[in-house]
């Protein structure tokens, strides 16, 4: 292990981010797969995460911003690339040099990008974004002819190919939502709008983990997936990652910073929320909430520490939290692990989530900088998918 990772360390296993990127491939057979990487593959590594989703079948990778999809492209990948949050004034030349998509919601926006296209000399790549019913970015419905019909003028003047029409769901993680089909039929207008203006997007897509594991209407030509191929699900109602054939590629684990006996009716932690019953044994696990640990898993967090699941003693502290180890014994450096993919009794993100009350999607993102990340290959021998092989290529791994 080198020195950076003695504390603390998230370890990810890229068999995993392929095994999940197959099986949902398996999913949504008539579409293309974009593993979407943005905040660091969920945390998780986006050039090794991405480089292992392109292995498995992705033909698409999809980050929020467009730095993310810079750092992908430093890293050699060449394949479709897009990228969605964009502001005034940001980086379109490079991504048209750089051969990313670039999303556009607004009149702003594809002024911006044809600005950008007559300077670097080539044509854009825009996917224009419909707002259905989400309410983030996205064009409105009342102002969509409007943009589409630029967009096509723009496209005649050799300034742009639309290569997408898109949209996202507000809650496809709550399986019959009445917003599900109004969305669906509110982009199928959509869709009709870009065709009347002359369109012709080669892929249309709608759809996020929740929506292609529950909603095959929903498919279009391309899936995005960002938690799915993490190996966690979207949501309980849905079923457990194991239920839907997906396996958790990260391991969040610490090493003990100290073990000591200490005697019933102690404090512990700040505010002094719990105390000893017994005389007992207390762990510290050198992870706090500048690591990602949320504050409100005090008292509640699940943790896997001298073989058993226990529970965090007291408030998480910036830095640290204690592990109440109940009489059984341990030592500096035995292995804490907060969660994993559940096979050896540890916690999994999703227990996480349900433990501090929020999505699994913020317990993997939020685990910080401090934290050493340790890619790994369960799996190394494992066939590939061959570049450029296909709608499903492997589209030019870096
Ligand atoms: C625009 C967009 N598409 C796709 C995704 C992937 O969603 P999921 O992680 O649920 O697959 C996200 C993530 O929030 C997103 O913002």
């Amino acid at each position: 292990m080198n020195e950076t990772a003695t504390r603390a360390r998230a370890v990810i296993d890229l068999a995993a981010v392929r095994s999940n990127v197959r099986a949902l491939c398996d999913r949504a057979p008539g579409a293309e797969l974009m593993a979407v990487l943005k905040a660091d593959g969920y945390g998780h590594g986006a050039v090794p995460c991405g480089r292992a989703a392109r292995a498995a079948g992705a033909s698409w990778l999809g980050t929020a911003l467009p730095e993310e999809a810079f750092a992908l492209r430093a890293a050699g990948d060449t394949g479709r690339l897009m990228c969605w949050l964009w502001t005034p004034g940001g980086p379109w030349r490079t991504a048209v040099e750089q051969d990313i998509d670039v999303s556009v919601s607004a009149l702003w926006a594809l002024r911006e990008v044809t600005d950008a296209a007559r300077a670097a000399g080539r044509p854009a790549r825009v996917q224009l974004k419909a707002d259905t019913g989400l309410g983030r970015s996205g064009c409105q419905p009342a102002d969509w002819p409007e943009l589409t019909a630029a967009a096509r003028d723009a496209e005649r003047a050799g300034l742009l190919t639309v290569t997408g029409v898109w949209s996202h769901f507000a809650c496809a993680d709550e399986p019959g939502h009445p917003s599900i089909a109004a969305q669906l039929t509110a982009y199928r207008t959509a869709l009709a709008v870009a065709d009347a203006a002359g369109l012709r997007p080669e892929v249309r897509h709608i759809a996020n983990t929740p929506a292609l594991l529950t909603l095959p209407e929903a498919h279009f030509d391309l899936v995005r997936t960002g938690i799915g191929i993490y190996g966690i699900s979207p949501a309980p109602e849905i079923g457990t990652a194991r239920e839907l054939g997906l396996r958790p590629a990260m391991t969040l684990e610490a090493s003990l910073a100290s073990v000591k006996s200490a005697p019933a009716g102690h404090g512990i932690s700040y505010g002094h929320h719990y105390t000893t019953a017994d005389d007992t044994t207390l762990a510290l696990v050198p992870l706090g909430y500048a690591d990602g640990i949320p504050r409100a898993a005090s008292g509640s967090g699940p943790v896997l520490v001298a073989g058993k699941r226990r529970t965090v003693a007291g408030r998480v502290a910036m830095d640290q939290f204690v592990v109440d180890l109940q009489g059984d014994t341990a030592l500096p450096g035995d292995r804490a692990v907060l969660f994993g993919p559940g096979d050896d009794g540890e916690p999994t993100a999703e227990d996480w989530a349900a433990a501090t009350g929020t999505i699994a999607y913020e317990v993997v993102t939020r685990v910080g900088g401090r934290v050493a990340r340790i890619h790994r290959d369960s799996a190394p021998e494992e066939p590939t998918v061959p570049a450029a092989a296909g709608s499903r290529e492997g589209g030019g791994a870096g």
